[in-house]
């Protein structure tokens, strides 16, 4: 575990605004996070990205914002009422409680505790069940409760909709319905900043098919989801890998499972699953509401279930994933450069604008109207609150590719100085020409 990148990419954030603790003022909030003015950026890029990909450009997937309160038949259907639990133990020794499933097994029934490295005895420290989902009184009044509960993943609405979709937009099988929300699981085990948290947000693809299609269809998934990393989000190959899930750990309602896992600071970890969840959920909803959800194939003239296959992206991962792969120090002359070397589609900011002395009416009047000119069309940012070697920190810190600098040259020759984030070179442009550099240099 690289504890030391792990904690300078936590203090980063926090200094320049990506992440912020929740409820911060008050103390703080175990497992909760806020994003702030560059963190939303950044986050609105990814679900940007994945939005254009799997819903905008594809005429086999569209998409949907289902609502988080659920009713709790959903969670009966789902299975999530049951069997959505951690088992939880309590270390005799030192009282950490952990998951039974992140500790290390000695033998059947002993395992190591992962704060004193003591042995826990099941047989005698009895586990218990903990529920992840959140229940909630959505009646009136609190004497006669009425509970429902905040989905645990927005998976639940798509299948539910499923119908709805289907008859409104007249599609034929496969196809694919996505959805960016919010869910909720009241992890009680959290740590590892963003990585698990009791809120966050998911984007998943529910992908319906016959089911002769499904195991192709999870092939190609996995295979897509695995380039979407590389070639659209820009993250290092060598930090991806796949694994797939053994028979003892597939979910209650997957036929099959493959993790696409990330080199995070602290070791590799799962970034998003890729499930062949058969006809589970499709069926245990049409068993509990009594509701026809099943499919007619005009071509092959046949009824059945539809097989799902479901990539399911953790927003807030891929955030990190990011972060931790774009995060660099170097030295340069004598002092660390801390650079975020984020791919620009990524970066909140792509240019950002200064002027060489924020005391010089003219060039601060110059630089202004060229950040007004330029602002509609790329993402920018104005800045003067420092001297010239603190801006370029600053930008470099948040990951803007391309700074300009306006100076007292610029008045007479119509030229500004564009610099480099990652080569730190810098180069004479001229004004009505700093776009078609920017676009020019960005790969
Ligand atoms: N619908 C399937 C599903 O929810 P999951 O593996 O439990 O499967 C999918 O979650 C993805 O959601 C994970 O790969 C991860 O990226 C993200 N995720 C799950 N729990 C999370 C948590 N507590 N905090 C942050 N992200 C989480």
């Amino acid at each position: 575990m690289d504890k030391d990148k792990l904690s300078k990419i936590v203090s980063l954030c926090r200094r320049r605004g990506f992440v912020f603790g929740g409820s911060e003022i008050y103390g703080g909030l175990s497992s909760v996070w806020d994003y702030g003015p560059l963190g939303v950026k950044l986050k609105k890029r990814i679900k940007d990205i994945w939005w254009q990909t799997y819903v905008d450009s594809r005429e086999d997937i569209v998409g949907l914002d289902s609502s988080i309160i659920m009713s709790e038949q959903v969670f009966v259907a789902s299975g999530h009422l049951k069997g959505f639990v951690d088992l939880l133990v309590d270390c005799p020794s030192c009282k950490k409680r952990s998951r039974i499933d992140k500790l290390e097994k000695k033998s059947k029934d002993i395992y190591l505790c992962l704060e004193c490295n003591k042995e826990i005895d099941l047989k005698k420290s009895k586990p218990r069940k903990f529920n992840l989902m959140f229940k909630t009184n959505v009646s009136a009044t609190e004497d006669e409760p009425f509970y429902a509960y905040l989905r645990p993943e927005t998976a639940q609405g798509i299948f539910i909709n499923f119908s709805n979709v289907l008859n409104v937009t007249h599609k034929k099988l496969p196809l694919g319905i996505a959805q960016i929300g919010k869910a909720f699981r009241n992890e009680v085990t959290g740590g590892n900043f963003i990585f698990r948290m009791k809120e966050f947000e998911q984007m998943e693809i529910e992908y319906f098919t016959h089911p002769e299609e499904a195991n192709e269809s999870y092939k190609y998934w996995v295979k897509e989801r695995l380039d979407f990393y590389t070639n659209k989000i820009g993250l290092d190959k060598g930090n991806l890998r796949l694994r797939e899930h053994g028979e003892d750990e597939l979910a209650h309602y997957a036929k099959a499972c493959t993790d696409i896992e990330f080199n995070f600071p602290f070791g590799w970890s799962e970034l998003e699953g890729i499930a062949n969840r058969g006809d589970f959920d499709l069926s245990e909803h049409a068993r509990v509401s009594k509701k026809d959800l099943s499919y007619f194939d005009n071509e092959r003239k046949e009824k059945f279930i539809p097989f799902v296959i479901e990539p399911s992206a953790g927003v807030d991962r891929t955030f990190f994933a990011i972060i931790s792969d774009a995060y660099d120090e170097e030295v340069v002359q004598g002092r660390i450069r801390t650079v975020l070397r984020l791919s620009p589609k990524l970066s909140p900011y792509t240019l950002a604008i200064f002027p060489l002395l924020k005391n010089k009416i003219e060039l601060v009047k110059l630089a202004k109207n060229i950040f007004s000119d330029i602002k509609d069309e790329i993402p920018a940012l104005y800045d003067d609150a420092g001297a010239i070697g603190k801006l370029y920190r600053r930008q470099d810190e948040i990951g803007t590719p391309f700074c300009a600098t306006v100076d007292v040259d610029s008045l007479s020759d119509g030229k500004v100085t564009i610099r480099n984030r990652d080569t730190m070179q810098q180069e004479r442009v001229d004004f009505s020409k700093i776009l078609d550099f920017i676009n020019s240099n960005i790969i």
